[in-house]
């Protein structure tokens, strides 16, 4: 006689939404709380069903759960809650880059909607809602006026901060614009006309010290910090080792010149290249590499 567990037959089989709201609780709970145990608890009522799941901060996996989740839902776990749960005390720093085959993130007039699949956009807007501020440098607000909103899916906008050390970008830009009055810029501490919403640092080199922005961010109590480009301010957070991930999406085109993803200084040799440790994940017809860099 064959015999099964009787919780398999009560398990509940959910639906995106469902695992989405599931995850922005994760982020909730995170939010509320220090979090010190070896495992965390989480639940949610939906549909008049109660949900609930325990995550493992030490096996970085859901260890118990009341519902089914076939492949493509698990995916979104396994992407979003290592971010959500990463365990650092410090600011926890993301990148996400889409590119061409051949590496560029935008043509070379600085085109760039969109390189990647609606799936790996769908991907960029729950990025955003998991993290505490986006990062982007002033070329891609110049050249995009991205609005770096999460309009696509559940979930709050977060803080978005420009790095704009001249003060040149106007108010009128989407990411200033918006109503929620959540986008902020940090100029030099050279500038003597500002208005609202803005942080000042000092500049080195005519830069602004990345750590001073850490430090910035950590004053300010953000927790996840995702950096969306363009090119060069990914790279020059990579550069300084400051990112714990890199989310490198891959899309099946190819356009001879344009923006490069990296912009890094050169290697003298391959020999000491370490590999990293990537996990693979499709979207669409894209391939997401989730780089981990915590560990490099
Ligand atoms: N495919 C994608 O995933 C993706 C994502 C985002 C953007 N994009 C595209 O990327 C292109 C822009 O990329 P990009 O590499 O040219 O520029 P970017 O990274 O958007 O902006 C670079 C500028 O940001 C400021 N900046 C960055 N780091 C700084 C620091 N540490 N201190 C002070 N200022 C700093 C500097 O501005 P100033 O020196 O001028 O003040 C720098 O020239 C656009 O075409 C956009 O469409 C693509």
């Amino acid at each position: 006689m064959t015999y099964r567990k009787k919780n398999i037959f009560n398990k509940h089989s959910i639906t995106k939404k469902c695992a989405w709201s599931l995850i922005l609780e994760a982020k909730q709970v995170i939010s509320d709380a220090n979090i010190l145990t070896k495992s965390i608890s989480i639940s949610k009522l939906i549909n008049n069903n109660l949900y609930k799941y325990s995550y493992s901060l030490e096996k970085n996996k859901i260890i118990r759960k009341n519902f089914n989740l076939d492949a493509e839902l698990q995916n979104l776990f396994d992407l979003y809650m290592p971010i959500i749960f990463n365990g650092k005390n410090n600011p926890y720093l993301i990148a996400h880059i889409a590119q061409t085959l051949d590496g560029y993130i935008a043509t070379k007039s600085g085109e760039s909607k969109y390189i990647s699949s609606p799936n790996n956009l769908e991907h960029i807007h729950m990025l955003r809602a998991i993290s505490d501020v986006i990062i982007v440098g002033t070329n891609t607000v110049k050249l995009d006026n991205p609005m770096l909103t999460t309009r696509l899916v559940k979930g709050l906008s977060p803080m978005r901060l420009i790095l704009d050390k001249g003060n040149v970008l106007k108010n009128n830009y989407n990411v200033f614009s918006n109503r929620d009055g959540n986008g902020y810029k940090i100029i030099s501490d050279k500038i003597k006309n500002y208005s609202n919403n803005v942080f000042i640092l000092p500049l080195y080199k005519n830069k602004f010290d990345l750590n001073d922005i850490i430090s910035l961010l950590k004053k300010l109590n953000k927790k996840i910090i995702y950096i969306e480009g363009g090119g060069s301010t990914v790279s020059n957070f990579y550069n300084n080792k400051l990112l714990n991930k890199m989310h490198l999406c891959i899309s099946p085109i190819i356009i001879g010149q344009g923006h490069s993803s990296f912009i890094l200084p050169k290697i003298k040799s391959l020999k000491n290249i370490k590999d990293n440790k990537i996990k693979y994940f499709k979207m669409g017809e894209d391939i997401l590499c989730d780089i981990d860099l915590s560990i490099s």
